[in-house]
């Protein structure tokens, strides 16, 4: 199947009726964070269409501040591996007893698995959107970024595809590694791939590790 964008030359107005509401709610509540990949290969022309709509995202002063960068190269996909070892690592070791003991069985990342590995990054010096809102908060920048991953997040589960953010990693050294320029920063490494297994329940979840919370809770009135 080849994937072309037509989406955004098409001009004629969409309609979103209760069958697309119902099952956007299905894709928002079957969206799972992946670490476990079959390993079939996904075709460049699969990751490069859902980039395109992630590319849709909002961004501060349409900045467009997202930088993907695909690891291919096998000894950098190795380097991860062992940056996320030291990591993971680091990490149990802040727990102790019966959280240690959970923590040591947690699922953390899917990078020997996952097909694609994609490092997401930040221009903190973009020149596009000459700066419009980012004088107040410049991390708007950052979370324009997020917002074009959350949209590659649920387009990918809509086509199949499983993403992964694996955040347990030394940031300064995959911006050593990846050999990217000073001015940009690491916001997401993500592994990408058709998921082994379905679930409607998150994988910390099922593990004991922590559970959804009621949104009412988070949710406050001034
Ligand atoms: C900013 C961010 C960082 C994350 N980092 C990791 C990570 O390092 N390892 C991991 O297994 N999951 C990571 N996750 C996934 C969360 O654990 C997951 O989203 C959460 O448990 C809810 O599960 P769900 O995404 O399947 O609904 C991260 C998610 C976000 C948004």
């Amino acid at each position: 199947m080849v994937l072309v964008m037509t989406d955004t030359t098409r001009e004629d107005i969409p309609e979103f009726g209760s069958e697309f509401r119902e099952k956007l709610t299905d894709l928002f509540r079957w969206r799972r964070d992946v670490r476990r990949f079959r390993n079939d290969p996904l075709t460049d022309d699969v990751l490069d269409y859902l980039l395109q709509l992630a590319s849709l995202a909002p961004s501060v002063g349409n900045s467009q501040p997202w930088r993907f960068v695909k690891v291919e190269d096998a000894f950098r996909r190795k380097s991860m591996r062992d940056i996320f070892e030291a990591a993971n690592l680091d990490a149990l070791n802040d727990y102790a007893g019966e959280h240690a003991k959970l923590y040591a069985q947690l699922k953390l990342d899917g990078l020997d698995q996952a097909p694609v590995q994609l490092a997401a990054f930040v221009d903190k010096e973009t020149v596009l959107g000459r700066g419009l809102g980012r004088k107040t908060m410049p991390e708007t920048l950052h979370y324009s970024v997020v917002a074009a991953i959350n949209i590659l997040w649920l387009a990918a589960r809509a086509h199949g595809v499983g993403v992964g953010w694996v955040s347990i990693i030394n940031p300064e050294q995959v911006i050593e590694l990846l050999d990217v320029p000073k001015d940009w920063a690491l916001v997401a490494y993500l592994c990408v791939g058709y998921p082994q297994e379905e679930h409607i329940d998150p994988e910390l979840e099922r593990a004991g590790w922590q559970e959804r919370v009621d949104m009412k809770k988070f949710v406050f009135k001034r």
